[in-house]
C-alpha cells in the first residue's frame, strides 16, 4: 500500500497545483460555485462540509491507521462520525483554489438503520458528491489528481468503497470516471452494501439519466460491489 498522504499540509498535484484539505480561510463562495458547477445544485453557506470540522478520521488514518481511527471514534455521535469521515479536498494554484472534490458518507441512507449498522456504513462507504475544476484549468490532470488523492486519503481508513452518480448523458464524464478506476453501472445495476449492513441493502441511481459509478477503496474488501438485474422500483 502507498504511504499515507498528508493532506493537511498538501501534496503536489498535476498542473503545478497543491492538493490539500479545505481550510477555514478558503473562499467558501468559490467552493460553493465549484460544487454548483458539478451537481447543478446550490450548497447552503452553512453546509457542514463548509463550516464543520471535517476529515478527522482521515487524519487519524494517515497517522495511525484503523486502530487510531477506532480510538478517535469512540463515543462520537453519528453526525460527528459523518463529519470525521467527510472531506473537501482542494487544488490550489498560487494562492487560489481552482478545483475541489467533495466527499461524505451517505447520510440519507442511514435513516432506517439501527445506529451500530449506520455507524458501520459511515465508516465504510463514501460518496463522491462532486468534483470540479475551474473551466480555465481543465484537461491538465487536476481533476484526476483530486480523485487520486481522495482515494489515497480514504485507503488507510479501511473504507470499503467510494461511489457517486452523474448525468449519464455526459459521456465524457463517464470516461473521466472509468479512467480513474471506477466501474460505471447500468440502469438496472445497484451498489451492493449488503456485506457491510448485514442484510440485503442496495444503492440505486437517482432520477432520469443519472448513472452510478463505484470502486473499491480498501484492497481488503473483497465482496462484489455491483448487483445486476434489479428492476426499477424493487
Ligand atoms: C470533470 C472534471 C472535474 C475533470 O477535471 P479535469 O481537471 O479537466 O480532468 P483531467 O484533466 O484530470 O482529465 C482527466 C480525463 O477527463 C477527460 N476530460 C477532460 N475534460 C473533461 C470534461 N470537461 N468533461 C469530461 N471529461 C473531461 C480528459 O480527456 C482526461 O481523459 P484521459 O485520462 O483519457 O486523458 C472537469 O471537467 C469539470 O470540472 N467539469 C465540470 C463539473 C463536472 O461536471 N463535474 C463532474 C460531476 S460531479
Amino acid at each position: 500500500m502507498a504511504d499515507p498522504v498528508d493532506l493537511r499540509r498538501g501534496v503536489r498535484g498535476a498542473g503545478g497545483t497543491r492538493i490539500r484539505f479545505r481550510r477555514p480561510s478558503d473562499d467558501a463562495t468559490l467552493l460553493r460555485r465549484l460544487y454548483q458547477e458539478a451537481v447543478d445544485q446550490d450548497m447552503p453557506p452553512d453546509h457542514p462540509l463548509l463550516t464543520g470540522e471535517t476529515s478527522a478520521a482521515l487524519d487519524a488514518g494517515a497517522q495511525g491507521g484503523p486502530s487510531m481511527i477506532r480510538q478517535r471514534l469512540t463515543g462520537r455521535t453519528l453526525f460527528e462520525m459523518y463529519l470525521d469521515y467527510s472531506a473537501v479536498i482542494v487544488a490550489e494554484s498560487g494562492q487560489s483554489v481552482i478545483g475541489a472534490i467533495f466527499l461524505a458518507p451517505p447520510l440519507q441512507l442511514l435513516d432506517d438503520l439501527p445506529s451500530p449498522t449506520a455507524a458501520r456504513v459511515v465508516t465504510a462507504v463514501i460518496k463522491l458528491t462532486a468534483v470540479a475544476v475551474s473551466s480555465s484549468h481543465r484537461s491538465l490532470g487536476i481533476g484526476s489528481s483530486l480523485v487520486k488523492q481522495a482515494r489515497a486519503a480514504y485507503q488507510p481508513c479501511n473504507t470499503a468503497l467510494m461511489y457517486g452518480d452523474f448525468d449519464g448523458e455526459n459521456q465524457s464524464l463517464g470516461r473521466f470516471y472509468t479512467g480513474r478506476g471506477f466501474e460505471l453501472f447500468d440502469h438496472d445495476d445497484v451498489v451492493d452494501l449488503s456485506p457491510i449492513v448485514g442484510t440485503p441493502f442496495y444503492i440505486r441511481e437517482g432520477e432520469g439519466t443519472d448513472r452510478l459509478f463505484a470502486r473499491r477503496i480498501s484492497p481488503a474488501y473483497s465482496f462484489p460491489i455491483r448487483r445486476s438485474g434489479f428492476l426499477p422500483g424493487f
